[in-house]
């Protein structure tokens, strides 16, 4: 019964104050904010989850580096600094900066894909799929089937189907399938790690049909050490030896940074060795983000990424990080709260639907939770369930997902023991009174996207 939690591997030189406003004023802000967390204000939250997204503590390296940044617009100090980082983690040749994760999409998938192709993963990011079908192309998810059962507890959810990926390049022809995506981890599954084996495994299928292989790297560093700690070989190996051998069953790779490399803003696009593709990249940075060598970062930023490069890397701040997941879920498993398990890298997704039985899934469940996290706690989260899917787009009609999560995703370096506490405590008050909680309507929606924006209002019966 419960999990030690792993001492931070760092002390606080800068504090940030954060406001815990009463639970008369919270329950008054989240209906001012139509029962979007989406819609409030940053000040209004105690504890904010919604995303680890750009939202990381840099180390003091890194703000001295933001005072080194080389601000020239061509070929600045900062931009080589990080080439020359870059290339060594991950022994590709070509490393192109950009401004975030959809931004190396959108320079690379133009450039990969079109009209009548198709892009498999075990799990498209939402942009990811977006930028896929922008391109023209159509995206096929492949993860394992394991991935669907929260209370499974296998050691790589995030896995691809090897099996079902060969099935379907045999049955859409291997010319029309313009790339395979690995996303480690895999975020919409939980932030669930990808073995070793299941990458080594896709690229051998990759390398059979001649089709190029693209690892979504946003969270790399988090999965090779999932790797080390559960894959039979690897206890041994470093972590930046792992990432090596991960990355070299690849062919180019696009990272949000704004993950694992703890910054605030900034990506890449990797290639191993194909020199045509890395100069069509550059033209199309050019033309939308910047000049090759800033790629739409100020110089302070290429300077404090390459120093978080390393830092993500360090293995005594990823075991603190996992840690914070590992404690977080120990206590809800004593609470008997359901969650997406083992726990991923980036957070803790809740089962709402096994929260509250008595919602259905088109009154919102994972919203339901989210909001009650508000009322209770001051916590913001949101919903990874229908009320993000969706309606189909030819009838209108509200679409099932497969699960009904809420997402608390834990930013890096930026919460502490008691504030994981507060999560504990407030999901077990809500499971207390779970039936009591009600579901929500949707009372307003923009057409597409629209969890970011929608109004909603608590059903009454
Ligand atoms: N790929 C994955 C796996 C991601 O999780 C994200 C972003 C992106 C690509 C896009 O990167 O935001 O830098 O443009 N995920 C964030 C999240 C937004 O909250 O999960 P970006």
């Amino acid at each position: 019964m419960g999990v030690n939690y792993v001492p931070e591997p760092f002390r606080i030189k800068m504090v940030e104050t954060i406001k815990m406003l009463s639970r008369e004023e919270r329950e008054q802000k989240i209906a001012e904010a139509k029962y979007n967390t989406f819609n409030l204000k940053g000040e209004d939250v105690y504890i904010d989850l919604l995303t680890d997204s750009g939202t990381n503590a840099m180390s003091q390296e890194q703000w001295a580096g933001v005072m080194r940044g080389d601000e020239a617009y061509a070929g600045a100090s900062s931009y080589y600094k990080l080439i020359e980082t870059a290339q060594e983690i991950f022994g590709y040749k070509y490393i192109q900066p950009v401004h975030q994760g959809r931004a190396a999409e959108k320079v690379l998938f133009g450039l990969l894909m079109g009209e009548g192709q198709y892009s498999i993963s075990n799990m498209h990011f939402d942009t990811t799929r977006a930028h896929v079908e922008l391109a023209g192309a159509r995206a096929i998810d492949c993860v394992v089937p394991e991935a669907s059962n929260p209370a499974k507890r296998v050691p790589f959810k995030g896995n691809m189907d090897v099996e079902k990926l060969e099935a379907l390049i045999n049955e859409h022809g291997a010319d029309k399938i313009a790339v395979v995506i690995m996303t480690v981890t895999n975020n919409s599954a939980g932030g669930q790690p990808v073995s070793i084996q299941n990458v080594r495994e896709t690229a051998k299928i990759c390398k059979k049909y001649g089709i190029r292989f693209c690892i979504d790297a946003a969270r790399y560093a988090e999965n090779a050490y999932f790797v080390k700690q559960r894959e039979e070989g690897y206890a041994d190996k470093s972590i930046k030896e792992i990432v090596k051998e991960m990355f070299s069953y690849a062919d180019m790779f696009t990272m949000s940074a704004k993950k694992d490399t703890i910054v605030n803003m900034g990506g890449l696009v990797g290639i191993k060795e194909d020199e045509k593709l890395y100069q069509a990249c550059k033209g199309r940075t050019i033309s939308f983000e910047g000049f090759v060598t800033y790629g739409g970062l100020s110089g302070r930023d290429l300077e404090s990424l390459a120093i978080g490069l390393h830092e993500g890397l360090d293995e005594n701040y990823l075991r603190y990080r996992i840690g914070q997941m590992e404690y977080l879920a120990g206590r809800l498993d004593d609470a008997g709260i359901a969650y997406q398990s083992p726990v991923g890298g980036h957070g803790v997704f809740v089962d709402a639907k096994a929260m509250f039985p008595h919602i259905p899934y088109y009154e919102f469940p994972g919203q339901a939770l989210a909001i009650e996290l508000y009322k209770e706690a001051g916590i913001r989260t949101c919903d990874i369930g229908s009320f993000m899917l969706g309606n189909n787009p030819d009838t209108g009609k509200q679409l099932k997902a497969n699960f009904e999560f809420t997402r608390l995703a834990i930013p890096r370096r930026v919460y502490t023991q008691s504030h994981i506490d507060v999560m504990a405590n407030a999901l077990i008050a809500i499971k207390e009174k779970a039936n009591k909680v009600k579901g929500y309507k949707i009372t307003w929606e923009p057409p597409i996207l629209r969890h970011f924006q929608a109004h909603l209002a608590p059903v009454e019966k």
